[in-house]
């Protein structure tokens, strides 16, 4: 049964056997059994079904925007959070850490980021612990705790428990506390722009939400799923740690220690301040989609990996969050940030998601319909494979209205303020299905794309956010086979506007 998944420790998953068909009619049933169940929520089906998710797209208002010198210290004398301020929780057990810190060992700096997986029984002395890891802890014990959820594991009392047991160390000098799965993987320098774009003296709880509607129905709206990673500033954390034993109890029937964290911090009253860079990656199918259309926010994580498809093909899992993270190591800032522009010329479409892929259209495409990411996806459940908490499209049947698509194939950093990446053809179908119209044909030529930008200042972050723009170089040498893109900030009443 489903529990047998428990292993990734915020799966939720719910096993309902013939529920999980597709069909709409279905699913109140399934609710229904699920509210019996678990109580986990109580959204009526009305509710749900009235329900617009355009609420959750407003990106929070940052309390405090202030200029630091070379050094990070304001004119007040206040520094700014760098990496040392986080204190990461990572949620291991000995049985799943031999095959899961592959993902901890491509974001994890040794020396540098601060933290420690927690394990549910020290290791055997044959299980070596390399030194480019972070250090483990053995939880304490938890049996003493209520815990009712059937479809559940018990191992959630031990990670909501985590955020206690990392606080209770005394380490000097925390500002936020930021607790995730041991398949969870980070994008640190994005996460450290997200972070410190709020006063961690005061009270926050930062995540994000699950991207399938079902999973935010049946496990709330309002909580930071924990594969996605979520943030506790210092403050906050002091005030939970005093009730969550209490509330660990309280909340025995809730699945997950995500959700029982976020019953505590309700009795606190402090909700959830959503940032959309954080990637539960609660889907199934290809993601290429999602991170082909990526908000203009910093990707800060990406969990899942295990149960997507490759987010390069050919690639294993691992291999392809290396090479993603290979373009986020020269421009963290820039990692799947949109451009989009048109070639005047030859009445091209062009979308950049830099450092992961680019499109190709050959007609004009508006902006609306290239920032909407295309369903390669379904949702978790499959209940209604189309539900999500932002828009999606569907990929046309007609190869005649598809992109033609280019993955990443090589970053390079160029005089330390630029970068170039290319992009190449990427066949799915060994060029069987290609459109053969005349246009396409003419589309078809370009085997690659070359990208040069400047390096993403992240002081961006604290200002509104704006997509950056770019413009097709023509007149290059061989421009039939590559072509040249450019991505730059946006001129004053410049957009991306048809002919
Ligand atoms: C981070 O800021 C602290 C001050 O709070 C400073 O002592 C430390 O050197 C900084 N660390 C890094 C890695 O910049
Ligand atoms: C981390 O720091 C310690 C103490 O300074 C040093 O011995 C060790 O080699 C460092 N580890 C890595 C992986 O850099
Ligand atoms: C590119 O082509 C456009 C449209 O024909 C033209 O207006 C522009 O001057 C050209 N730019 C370069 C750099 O050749
Ligand atoms: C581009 O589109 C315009 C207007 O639809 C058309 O007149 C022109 O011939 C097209 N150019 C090319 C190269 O297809």
């Amino acid at each position: 049964m489903s529990c047998a998944r428990s292993k990734t420790l915020h799966d939720h998953p719910l096993n309902f056997g013939k529920f999980l068909t597709r069909a709409i009619d279905v699913f109140p049933f399934a609710m229904k059994t699920t509210l019996a169940l678990c109580s986990v929520a109580s959204i009526s089906l009305i509710f749900y079904f009235a329900f617009s998710n355009r609420s959750h797209n407003f990106p929070p208002h940052p309390n405090v925007v202030t200029d630091f010198n070379q050094n990070g210290i304001s004119a007040d004398g206040h520094e700014k959070t760098n990496i040392s301020h986080i204190l990461f929780g990572i949620g291991g057990s000995v049985e799943s850490w031999d095959k899961r810190r592959s993902y901890t060992e491509l974001w994890w700096k040794p020396n540098v980021t601060r933290g420690f997986v927690w394990l549910d029984e020290k290791p055997s002395p044959s299980m070596p612990w390399l030194e480019t890891l972070p250090q483990y802890r053995v939880s304490e014990d938890t049996s003493r705790f209520k815990y009712s959820c059937p479809y559940g594991s018990r191992s959630a009392v031990r990670m909501a428990r985590i955020v206690k047991e990392s606080f209770q160390l005394g380490l000097e000098n925390v500002r936020w506390f930021v607790m995730g799965d041991d398949d969870t993987v980070y994008f640190p320098d994005n996460l450290l722009s997200v972070l410190a774009k709020y006063d961690h003296n005061q009270m926050y709880y930062i995540g994000g939400n699950s991207e399938s509607v079902e999973q935010d129905v049946i496990h709330s709206y309002t909580m930071a799923y924990g594969g996605g990673g979520f943030a506790i500033s210092y403050p906050l954390a002091a005030e939970l740690v005093k009730i969550l034993d209490g509330c660990i109890d309280r909340y025995d029937k809730l699945y997950g220690s995500d959700q029982k964290i976020q019953g505590c911090l309700s009795e606190i009253g402090v909700p959830l301040t959503k940032e959309l860079g954080f990637h539960q990656l609660d889907i199934r199918g290809n993601p290429y989609g999602l991170l082909a259309a990526h908000p203009v926010t910093p990707l800060v994580s990406l969990h899942h990996l295990d149960y997507v498809e490759s987010i390069f093909p050919n690639l294993n899992p691992i291999d392809s969050v290396k090479k993603l993270v290979s373009g986020y190591k020269v421009d963290p800032g820039r990692t799947v940030q949109h451009s989009f522009c048109y070639d005047l010329r030859r009445n091209w479409s062009v979308s950049v998601s830099w450092g992961y892929t680019v499109q190709l259209y050959p007609f004009f495409v508006t902006a609306k319909k290239l920032e909407t990411a295309l369903q390669t996806f379904w949702t978790w459940k499959n209940w209604d494979a189309r539900l999500f908490t932002f828009n999606t499209q569907p990929v046309s049947s007609d190869p005649c209205e598809r992109s033609v698509v280019y993955m990443l194939d090589r970053v390079e950093s160029v005089g330390g303020r630029e970068t170039l990446t290319t992009y190449k053809r990427y066949n799915i179908d060994k060029g069987e299905n290609d459109c053969i119209r005349s246009d396409y044909t003419h589309a078809l030529k370009v085997e690659a794309f070359s990208v040069s930008a400047p390096k993403f200042n992240p002081d961006l972050w604290n200002k509104a956010p704006r997509r950056q723009c770019c413009e097709i170089i023509n007149g290059t040498k061989g421009a039939d086979r590559v072509v040249q893109v450019q991505i730059r900030s946006c001129n004053g009443f410049e957009s991306v506007t048809p002919p």
